[in-house]
């Protein structure tokens, strides 16, 4: 089971940060984080772990009655409502959508284009390619590093701009400025994350973190 943090600064009755520790997710995490893990084993590690959040991630979805025939009797089966759509933040976001549509294939799938200006942490925008209907269902924001929060802030920005009423977001790791960013620009939406680090460094990167995602992920390192 995810252990849970409150956010007190958004008044909710539900978690504003959830924190795996299942085992099997720290175990890959050790991998991810290895400086010596080339791209090959990070991308493979990196969607394995997206499609083992997906199971709590979704747990809030809803879900209607349908009559199902089975061989033996008619019986009472559940269906998801609404459409799901995965928006990947580029370029790292794009690791995590194969894991995560492995279990949820019938997800669509929209593209944001952010880039963290290297001097100033702030995010550029450079590709917002949705659904139109983006409040046809929940709305899934991946990106495996929240950091300053800076980009997870510009893209639920652009998300809400675009329609999307039914928000969370995913990522691997998270910093507690990133978290605190979030809550305060966008309180309740939920942040679902494989690990909760110390801090940020002097260059805004994630400590222990595992460096660099998107370069890491594509052996651009
Ligand atoms: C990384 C990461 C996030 C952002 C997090 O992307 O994937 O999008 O940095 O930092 P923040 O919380 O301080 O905004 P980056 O800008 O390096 O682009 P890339 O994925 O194309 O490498
Ligand atoms: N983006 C990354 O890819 N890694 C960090 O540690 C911070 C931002």
């Amino acid at each position: 089971m995810p252990t849970t943090q409150t956010s007190d600064s958004a008044a909710q009755d539900t978690p504003a940060l959830i924190v795996f520790d299942h085992p099997l997710i720290a175990h890959k995490m050790a991998t991810i984080r290895d400086q010596a893990t080339n791209h090959r084993f990070f991308r493979a590690h990196l969607s394995q772990i997206a499609g083992l959040m997906v199971y709590e991630v979704t747990r809030s979805f809803k879900t209607k009655p349908i009559p199902v025939q089975t061989p033996v009797t008619k019986t009472t089966a559940q269906q998801l409502i609404g459409t799901i759509t995965i928006v990947p933040v580029l370029r790292a976001g794009l690791g995590m959508i194969h894991g995560m549509l492995e279990v949820m294939p019938e997800a669509r799938v929209g593209h944001l284009g952010l880039a963290r200006d290297e001097e100033t942490l702030e995010p550029i925008a450079y590709l917002n390619k949705l659904p139109k209907d983006l409040d046809a269902g929940p709305v899934i924001l991946v990106d495996p590093m929240l950091a300053t929060g800076g980009s997870a802030s510009a893209a639920l920005t652009m998300l809400k701009d675009a329609g999307a009423t039914d928000l969370r977001m995913i990522c691997l790791v998270a910093a507690p400025e990133g978290v605190a960013r979030l809550h305060k620009d966008h309180p309740g939406i939920k942040i679902y994350c494989a690990a909760l680090d110390e801090r940020l460094d002097e260059n805004g990167y994630i400590v222990p973190g595992l460096g660099d995602a998107g370069d890491r992920m594509y052996g651009t390192v």
